[in-house]
């Protein structure tokens, strides 16, 4: 049996630059799909997976995103006084308790390596969880707890993966395969953003990780890789061998909600998801056929 995973890292700190404007103050991952951030997807998918210690590894500035996680005792209380219960509700449902979060400063965005280097006094203890909370994942159960189920079996390093057009490689970091058998991959190597040509594989790593502490060793040299940036998939490929390494192919569906398009298919999605919203949005889509 694998060593459980309790503890989940959330990078956010970097510069959004395809969401500016909005980004300026806005961060990120406080965008709202239909009516909640996307950090509040991500760390419920979390705490769906059983993960019990929730760290977010944030920007210098001060943060919208720490306030959003405070509790809201004057809210609460004008909305009980109005008897708006469901609003009382989504307030504060699948939110972790105070002394289970976390928040972790990255003084300058070096590379999604070193943001989750930064969280390592939180994550270095066992193996842990990286929730990038930009892939948003509409699936039941939740992405991070089909991982948790394979993981429990295999241990190592487990990454959440899709199968992409091989002219977008050079967007993701991309999986050298040894075996598949359609759900499970793996991996004897990985590159970060290969050019079509040189790719090993079609296999995207997308934003779910299980991880070995031992990443840190690696995270710890600081070493630049494909944009100048410390990058998170050179430090897992340099663990390869010493621990095993898979892709899962996930059950659901990932929107990539770091770039417009994505975002703007996550609202539609997550809409036609809802009882109240679902007709509203097909009748305005047929006006659109
Ligand atoms: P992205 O590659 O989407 O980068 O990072 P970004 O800077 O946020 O957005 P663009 O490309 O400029 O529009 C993936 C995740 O890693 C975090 C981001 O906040 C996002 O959640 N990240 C990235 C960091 O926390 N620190 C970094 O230095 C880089």
């Amino acid at each position: 049996m694998a060593e459980p995973v309790r503890t989940a890292v959330f990078p956010v700190a970097g510069l959004g630059t395809r969401f500016l404007p909005a980004t300026k103050v806005l961060p990120k991952e406080m965008l709202p799909v239909v009516d909640k951030p996307l950090i509040h997807y991500a760390v419920a998918e979390a705490l769906e997976a059983g993960i019990e210690e929730i760290v977010l590894v944030i920007g210098p500035a001060k943060s919208l995103t720490e306030d959003y996680f405070k509790g809201a005792p004057a809210l609460e209380r004008a909305l009980a006084e109005r008897g708006k219960k469901a609003e009382i509700v989504a307030v504060s449902e699948d939110l972790p308790a105070p002394q289970k979060l976390s928040f972790v400063r990255q003084e300058e965005p070096l590379g999604l390596g070193h943001a989750v280097w930064c969280a390592r006094q939180y994550a270095a203890g066992g193996p842990f969880a990286v929730v990038l909370p930009d892939d948003l994942i509409l699936a039941r159960p939740g992405c991070l707890r089909q991982m948790m189920e394979v993981y429990a079996a295999l241990g190592g390093n487990l990454v959440a993966t899709e199968d992409v057009p091989r002219e977008h490689t050079n967007r993701y970091g991309i999986l050298d395969v040894v075996e598949d058998d359609g759900r499970l991959a793996r991996a004897r190597g990985l590159v970060e953003k290969p050019d079509p040509a040189q790719a090993p594989s079609t296999l995207s790593i997308i934003g779910r990780y299980i991880l070995q502490p031992d990443v840190f060793e690696h995270l710890d040299k600081q070493e630049r890789g494909a944009g100048g940036e410390i990058q998170l998939t050179d430090a897992m490929a340099a663990t390869i061998g010493d621990v095993p390494f898979h892709g899962l192919r996930f059950a659901g569906r990932r929107f990539d909600c770091g770039g417009k398009l994505g975002f703007i298919e996550a609202n539609l999605a997550f809409a036609l998801e809802r009882q109240d919203l679902a007709p509203g949005v097909r009748d305005f889509l047929k006006g659109y056929g």
